[in-house]
């Protein structure tokens, strides 16, 4: 698919995440809502990546504050310690996935919203289940695990939120608690809605993005050098700012995200007709060599990269500084202490299509 078309259909106010808020399931001549998926529609209707108009503005403008580029600049050091600390004491061959991949974001995400540490088992489970109904498809058992997941995910949002209420402390859960208890801004269904989203996306595509990244360094050997030389030096980080980019441009973790046509239009020759679902391949315009040269190749001095991995228009990622950060810290203290890294041979095996990313990444090391 052409960046431009993907570039031109995401900026157009004809097109929205959603179109139940201006026709109903009946009006559109759409089958009635799967009664397997009561709570996960709920939570759906609630969440600003699912909201347009008015409804999204309003809770993106509250919950922005929170994932300044200053403010997640802050969190350097403390994202450098975690990282470290993941990686310690490792035996020279384990899943890169689960040791370095996985711990680093879903610790970040869970202390900027306030889930103390006894609790965080419990996202990556959850988190799990509910992703899997974004794929194309599903068996009645995974239909049923998802919607439990909400569930319980939203009832243990609200105890924290209730204990929040009691006892405010400096963390996201709280700002968005005294938001709503200011007047009315925020209705309970949107907090908890809110904050399943931001624990969720708040992490998946991360780890997703490390383990890929180290797949593709793997695969690349000279990108892989100038990194490894790069972790001797200090003035470097416009290099890991620029690998990161290059590195999600090249692999994709969210590769695809759907659009509704809100009114009737035509597009590029194409009749497109209200009620229609468009899927933009994200992972394809990434690679369009009209707009990136050699797009097959990882190229860190890629001038102009202004990749689809966080989308673009209403809707691009809250979260793009925090994420940018992680990865450019993470894949530095990495190859600082593992730069001889191998991959042994290995099945590699995807978690989904529409959120993909590695299930086991086996890695060897000598140092
Ligand atoms: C490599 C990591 C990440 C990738 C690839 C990614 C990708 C994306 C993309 C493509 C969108 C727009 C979806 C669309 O166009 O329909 C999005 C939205 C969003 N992302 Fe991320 N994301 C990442 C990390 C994060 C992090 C760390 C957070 C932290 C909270 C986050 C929170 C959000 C939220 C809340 C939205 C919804 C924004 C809205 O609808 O206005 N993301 N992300």
């Amino acid at each position: 698919m052409r960046y431009d078309h993907i570039s031109q259909l995401l900026r157009d106010k004809r097109l929205g995440r959603s179109i139940f808020h201006i026709l109903s399931r009946d009006e559109l001549g759409f089958p009635p809502a799967d009664p397997r998926l009561t709570a996960f529609d709920a939570f759906q209707e609630h969440h600003i990546l699912d909201m347009e108009g008015r409804g999204h503005t309003r809770i993106r403008g509250l919950v922005q504050k929170a994932f300044t580029p200053s403010r997640v600049e802050n969190l350097r050091l403390r994202i450098r310690d975690l990282v470290r600390e993941s990686l310690e004491n490792l035996p020279t061959t384990f899943d890169a996935v689960k040791h370095f991949a996985e711990p680093l974001p879903v610790t970040v995400i869970a202390e900027l919203l306030g889930v103390p540490k006894a609790d965080r088992h419990l996202l990556r489970p959850w988190s799990a289940a509910i992703v899997k109904l974004y794929e194309l498809g599903y068996s009645d058992e995974i239909a049923t695990a998802g919607n439990t997941a909400v569930l319980e995910f939203s009832q243990y949002i609200q105890d924290l939120a209730g204990q929040r209420r009691l006892e405010p402390q400096d963390d996201l859960i709280t700002a968005l608690v005294q938001v709503e208890e200011a007047g009315e801004k925020l209705s309970s269904a949107e907090l908890v809605a809110n904050c399943i989203l931001f624990l969720n996306a708040g992490h998946e595509a991360t780890v997703n993005g490390l383990s890929s990244a180290l797949l593709a360094l793997h695969h690349h050997p000279a990108a892989k050098a100038e990194l490894v030389a790069a972790t001797a030096r200090a003035d470097t980080d416009s290099l890991w700012q620029s690998a990161v980019d290059e590195l999600l441009r090249f692999d994709t973790p969210l590769p695809m995200f759907e659009r509704w046509v809100l009114e009737d239009m035509d597009f590029a020759g194409v009749e497109l007709k209200q009620g229609m679902e468009l899927a933009l391949m994200y992972a394809s315009g990434n690679r369009d060599p009209n707009r990136f040269a050699a797009p097959n190749q990882i190229n860190f001095s890629r001038e102009n990269n202004q990749h689809l991995t966080f989308g673009l228009g209403t809707h691009y990622c809250i979260g793009a500084p925090l994420a940018r950060l992680e990865m450019g810290v993470a894949l530095r203290a990495f190859l600082e202490k593992f730069p001889n890294y191998q991959l042994p041979e290995q099945p590699l095996e995807y978690t989904g299509f529409v959120i993909r990313g590695l299930k086991q990444l086996l890695v060897q090391t000598s140092s």
